[in-house]
């Protein structure tokens, strides 16, 4: 039986990951990366330090940066990512998501974060729904980022579940193939060309309801 949901953040909860892909276009133009549709959707639940590296390959530019630049490189884009991020408000919520952890929350569901991104407190801050995350997961205590599962396993244990009670929601095939590897049920937010490997997919936000998730339950 299901007993908690474990959320990603940037693209499920709020609109960020256009600000993230917006911050990370400037600086592949500053380097001379091309930017592409699949270079946008494949940076989606990357840690920041692999999202650089995935564009200077896009480049082939992984040999003429130092660290220190590429360090540069993401703090410059971190600088220009929370510009975006200070002038967000609860309006930034995507459609149906407060009803959905009202939702959750009233059903006893238990609920946690693994989101990739340091900026995760911040965001959730800004969008006032602090409250509703206890629990979030350390992205610094990672040892290997989404794909990889363990940022979904450790989002099961904070809330002492066991994976297949949980249900992590995703808008990234990166993070998809996360909750999959972990052994929870996977819901995934958009194109479901994209998202083909999730468990239960969704258009939108606003169609993820628990009425909706049974539907897809098998
Ligand atoms: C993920 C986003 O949630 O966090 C990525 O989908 C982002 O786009 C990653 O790169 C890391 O975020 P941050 O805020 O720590 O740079
Ligand atoms: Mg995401």
């Amino acid at each position: 039986d299901i007993k908690g949901f474990v959320f990603d953040l940037d693209g499920v909860i709020t609109d960020t990951s256009v600000f993230h892909s917006q911050a990370w276009h400037q600086v592949a133009d500053k380097v001379g990366a091309p930017w592409s549709k699949e270079l946008e959707d494949g940076l989606k639940g990357i840690s920041r330090m692999d999202s650089l590296e995935m564009i200077l390959k896009a480049g082939n530019l992984q040999d003429k940066y130092t660290e220190d630049q590429k360090v540069a490189l993401a703090t410059e884009k971190n600088t220009n990512y929370l510009k975006l991020v200070n002038k967000m408000t609860p309006a930034n919520i995507l459609p149906g998501i407060k009803a959905f952890l009202d939702e959750i929350k009233n059903g006893g569901y238990l609920l946690s974060l693994a989101s990739a991104s340091k900026n995760a407190p911040t965001v959730l801050d800004k969008l006032q729904l602090t409250d509703y995350f206890p629990k979030i997961v350390d992205p610094k205590s990672l040892s290997k980022g989404k794909p990889d599962p363990e940022i979904y396993i450790k989002g099961a244990e904070l809330i002492d579940l066991d994976p297949a009670q949980c249900i992590g929601v995703e808008d990234a095939a990166a993070g998809v193939e996360s909750i999959n590897a972990a052994g929870e049920t996977s819901i995934g937010i958009g194109d479901k060309q994209i998202l083909k490997d999730a468990d239960i997919n969704f258009a939108d936000t606003s169609e993820m309801t628990l009425a909706n998730i049974q539907k897809q339950m098998n």
